[in-house]
């Protein structure tokens, strides 16, 4: 079985083929970062464009490296949501366009679905049952995963994502978007313990995350009278050190609480290599494992979304046959099914 996947839910284009037996055949990826970095954050207008000027290219440049042609598909894989309306439009037309034309089934993928199930295409990927925590610049949750399409929601953040967080700190930083990378770096070189932050919600116990207050906290140390630009690495460290040291303590009484061998992390956030060294110590703890995508697929891409699909085709789900063009921008992850 070989799917090819389209991913255009915010400021990446993806492309990728995927084969049951070989593996990820070809991809290409084009980032907006530099397109939207002078306004601050994703224009969602820009981003359509952007996706609409490079899509078909991508496609053709995928096949191309792939050596196949579209009759050498058997689906076509496309992100139908969560994300912007306007760049999901895109790639769902032109998947549902080119699965009717080549007489294709096309398989609508929820884009958090895709993170999540992309640690599977490690060497060593994790067994089901498992906890996920999906950490990117929109989400920040935990999740018992059973098996492909079987989702509980073990919490959530109750206003700002992770990732989001990072990128609004790294903004009052004066660092430029998305910052959250950037904001790591600069925690490298300054050291943890100068400020103190809160750590929200660290004890309500339940699982359920809040980040909005943190950057509040930074902001006011910036603005106080005692402020010095050279604080800003132990500031970086600071709020770097508060954030990972909630989700690590959640991701472990998730753990505990569902009695789980293994944790997943997904989403760009999961490439903070503070919060991966914290999270391994951990875990390890407990006995427990981590697994994470590998670093290219921790990000947006085009694989997640192609391999997504090849999941749920192979355990028999059958896409319906009317090529309609329908995108969910708001989409709970657990409001999926196993495929049938
Ligand atoms: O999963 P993703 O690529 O896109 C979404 O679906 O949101 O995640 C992007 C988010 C951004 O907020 C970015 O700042 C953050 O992940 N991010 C990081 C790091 N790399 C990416 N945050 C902290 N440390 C990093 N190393
Ligand atoms: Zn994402």
């Amino acid at each position: 079985m070989r799917v090819l996947g389209i991913e255009t839910s915010c400021d990446e284009t993806g492309v990728a083929v995927f084969e049951r037996q070989r593996g990820v055949l070809a991809q290409t990826l084009h980032t907006q970062v530099d397109l939207h970095a002078v306004y601050g954050g994703v224009v969602p207008e820009l981003a359509s464009r952007d996706h609409i000027r490079l899509l078909p290219a991508l496609i053709r440049q995928t096949l191309r490296e792939a050596g196949l042609e579209v009759a050498d598909l058997d689906a076509i894989a496309y992100t139908a949501g969560p994300g912007l309306a306007g760049a999901l439009l895109v790639g769902a037309s032109v998947a549902e366009a080119m699965a009717l034309a080549a007489g294709l089934p096309a398989v609508a993928v929820h884009h958090l679905e895709g993170h999540l199930l992309s640690p599977l295409l490690s060497d060593a990927p994790p067994a089901f049952p498992f906890i996920a925590l999906l950490v990117s610049g929109g989400h920040t949750q935990l999740m018992r995963v059973a098996d492909v399409g079987d989702y509980e929601l073990l919490g959530e953040t109750l206003d700002d994502a992770a990732g989001e967080a990072f990128d609004k700190t790294a903004k009052v930083l004066g660092l430029s978007y998305p910052g959250g990378p950037q904001l790591a770096a600069l925690a490298a070189h300054g050291e943890a313990g100068r400020f103190r932050l809160p750590r929200p919600m660290l004890h309500s116990g339940d699982l359920n995350f809040s980040f909005s207050g943190l950057k509040t906290a930074v902001l006011n140390v910036v603005s106080s009278p005692d402020w010095r630009s050279e604080y800003r690495t132990d500031l970086a460290a600071d709020f770097q050190q508060a954030v990972v040291e909630v989700l690590t303590a959640k991701a472990v009484a998730a753990l505990e609480r569902e009695r789980m061998g293994a944790l997943v992390v997904a989403g760009g956030v999961g490439a903070n290599r503070t919060l991966r060294a914290r999270l391994d110590a951990a875990v390890v703890r407990l006995g427990a494992r981590v697994h994470y995508p590998a670093p290219e697929l921790c990000t947006d891409n085009g694989v997640m979304i192609a391999f997504a699909g090849a999941q749920r085709l192979m355990r028999g789900e059958r896409p319906p046959a009317d090529p309609a063009v329908r995108v969910r921008p708001r989409w709970p992850l657990a409001e999926l099914v196993r495929p049938a």
